[in-house]
C-alpha cells in the first residue's frame, strides 16, 4: 500500500510537495513516539493528507460532489478543498477506513475540536515539519514535548496570527482550537 502511494505521488505530485509530505511523515513518526500514539495511523494520515492538493479544480469538484459539504467557507475557498477531497479520495482509492485517519486528513487545514490524537499529530507535523523555516515555526518546534493538546493550541494560534496578517478569513474550527 505505502509503495503504491509513493508511486502515485512520484508521478503526480511536484517535488516541492513530495518533500513537504516526506517532512510531515518524518515528524509525525517522531511525534507518535513522543506522545505514544499509533505510528501506522499517524504515518498514513501524514502520507495522504495532501494527496489531492495539486489536482485540478475540476478533479477536486468531482470528488467533493460525492460528499455533503455544507460549510460555506470551505465551499468558497479553493485552498480549503484539498483536506476534504483527500479524505474522500483515500477511502475510494486506498481503502482507508480508520475514522480517525479520515477525520485527521479532512480537517488538517481548518482544524477540529474532536478528541483525535491522529489529527493533532498531523496538524502539528504539517506546520512544524523540517522544510518550513519561518521564525515562528522554528520557535514553535522547540515546544515539541509539551502536552499535545497544548502544542496543537500553540500551532493553531500561530496559524490564526498568520492568516489574520494575510487578511484571510479564519475558519471557526481554527478559532475553536485556541479557546
Ligand atoms: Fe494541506
Ligand atoms: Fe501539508
Amino acid at each position: 500500500m505505502t509503495k503504491e502511494i509513493y508511486d502515485y505521488m512520484y508521478h503526480n505530485i511536484s517535488f516541492y510537495r513530495y518533500k513537504h509530505i516526506q517532512g510531515v511523515v518524518k515528524l509525525s513518526i517522531e511525534l507518535s513516539a513522543i506522545y505514544n500514539i499509533d505510528q501506522t495511523k499517524c504515518m498514513m494520515a501524514s502520507l495522504l493528507h495532501d494527496i489531492t492538493k495539486e489536482m485540478s479544480r475540476e478533479q477536486q469538484l468531482t470528488i467533493l460532489g460525492k460528499m455533503e459539504i455544507t460549510d460555506q467557507l470551505v465551499l468558497d475557498t479553493l485552498a480549503l478543498w484539498h483536506g476534504f477531497s483527500a479524505s474522500q479520495y483515500v477511502q475510494d482509492h486506498y481503502k482507508v477506513d480508520d475514522l480517525n485517519v479520515i477525520e485527521a486528513i479532512k480537517y488538517h487545514t481548518i482544524g477540529t475540536n474532536t478528541n483525535n490524537d491522529i489529527f493533532r499529530v498531523l496538524f502539528v507535523a504539517d506546520y512544524l515539519e523540517e522544510n518550513r523555516n519561518y521564525p515562528s515555526v522554528i520557535k514553535l518546534r522547540k515546544q515539541i514535548g509539551l502536552d499535545l493538546k497544548q502544542l496543537t493550541k500553540l500551532v493553531a494560534k500561530d496559524k490564526v496570527r498568520d492568516q489574520k496578517l494575510k487578511d484571510q478569513t479564519v475558519h471557526s474550527n481554527l478559532l475553536g482550537l485556541i479557546k
